[in-house]
């Protein structure tokens, strides 16, 4: 029998129990298509800088290397927004991807037909909607040097090289040949050098994908589109913080940020998380949305761990829960015939794959 080694991180807030959601299903898809998975659980965030002084400690940095695939749930809560920005926990959180080499964060956003009504836009542009974000996760102004703020004057740097978009880039045209092979690649070229270099390497990597249609946007336009005709996309590539913006704003065309999962990769593991927060003010109240973890998990099986077959079932347990009424509180007002808990989903889904 297959054996694959997780690493689990569940977080802060409402991380532990959506996490615990994921692990259930994860529990019976493997069982069910004859493989097994050994969970191995690291501190990060809060709960880190809580019981070690570090909100990531070198433990989490080996143990997740060391194993085929994270699954992460989500860090930082009020309690630790006042310590200084190099002990916070989203801090942690960075470092983490960079020493994980993750470069590539892919976010899809697909649209449940059972939840059309779900969002705050018409269901005629948006039913049908299915984008992938890839987003670049390790550099520009998140991370570039010299940055500063020294109580009058504060600065923040985009930096990118080219084998860093290359690298991106190439990710999004494969991405695109197994999807509608259309790529729209965001920047900021009108305005900004850092994005001129963007473009003219995407125009580049265009050359060795004759196949795919290459198109470019500008940010602000971008943002305006996704919201006005969301289906005009197939894989949009962009930079860490546009991607970061774009990617909340593709959420809400779905209807819940409590759906959206991801993938963070790059050539040494992959992070599987989902795209909202640690939600502490609804925390422990065991009515968290799960399903964004759970899809976060299907995305390891598919990306990291190559079980297509388990990961189609996690897909399909989902709408099927989706479909028969089941719906969590965020999702209450939209067609729901019972209104269930975080674990009660995570058993209706876990029962459907069995
Ligand atoms: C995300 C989050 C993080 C980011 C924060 C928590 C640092 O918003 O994963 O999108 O900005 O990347
Ligand atoms: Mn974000």
């Amino acid at each position: 029998m297959k054996k694959y080694n997780i690493s689990i991180i569940k977080g802060d807030g409402i991380g532990p129990e959506i996490v615990d959601e994921a692990i259930k299903v994860l529990d019976a898809v493997s069982y069910s298509c004859g493989f097994s998975l050994e969970y191995k659980e690291y501190l990060m965030g809060g709960i880190a800088i809580d019981v070690t002084g570090d909100p990531l400690p070198e433990e989490t940095v080996t143990g997740v290397l060391n194993s085929d695939a994270c699954l992460f749930g989500a860090i930082g809560g009020e309690k630790w927004d006042t310590l200084p920005r190099d002990k916070r926990p989203e801090t942690g959180l960075l470092k983490f991807r960079e020493a994980m080499e993750v470069y590539a964060n892919l976010r899809p956003a697909i649209i449940y037909d059972e939840l059309v009504n779900a969002s705050t836009l018409k269901p005629e542009v948006i039913e049908g909607v299915d984008i992938m974000i890839v987003r670049e996760l390790i550099g520009g102004i998140y991370f570039g040097q010299p940055r500063e703020n020294d109580g009058f004057k504060a600065f923040n740097t985009m930096v990118y090289t080219k084998p860093e978009i290359e690298r991106i880039g190439k990710q999004a045209f494969e991405l695109a040949m197994k999807r509608d092979k259309r790529v729209c690649s965001v920047d900021k070229a009108n305005v900004l050098e850092v994005s001129q270099l963007w473009r003219d390497t995407m125009e580049e990597i265009a050359k060795d994908y004759p196949e795919v249609e290459l198109s470019h946007m500008y940010v602000d336009n971008a943002a305006m589109q996704l919201v006005r005709n969301p289906k005009q996309f197939d894989v949009i590539v962009t930079g860490n913080i546009f991607g970061d913006i774009l990617s909340d704003t593709a959420s809400m065309v779905v209807g819940s940020i409590g759906l959206l999962p991801s993938a963070s990769t790059g050539d040494k593991t992959a992070i599987y998380e989902p795209i909202h927060g640690s939600a502490p003010d609804i925390a422990g109240q065991g009515i968290a949305n799960p399903i964004a973890t759970i899809e976060s998990a299907g995305m390891m099986l598919r990306y990291s761990l190559g079980e297509i077959e388990a990961a189609d079932k996690i897909d399909a347990a989902i709408k099927k829960a989706l479909k028969d009424g089941y719906r969590t509180g965020d999702l209450a007002a939209y067609d729901a015939k019972e209104v269930v808990s975080t674990a009660e989903m995570g058993d209706v889904i876990a029962n459907n794959i069995k």
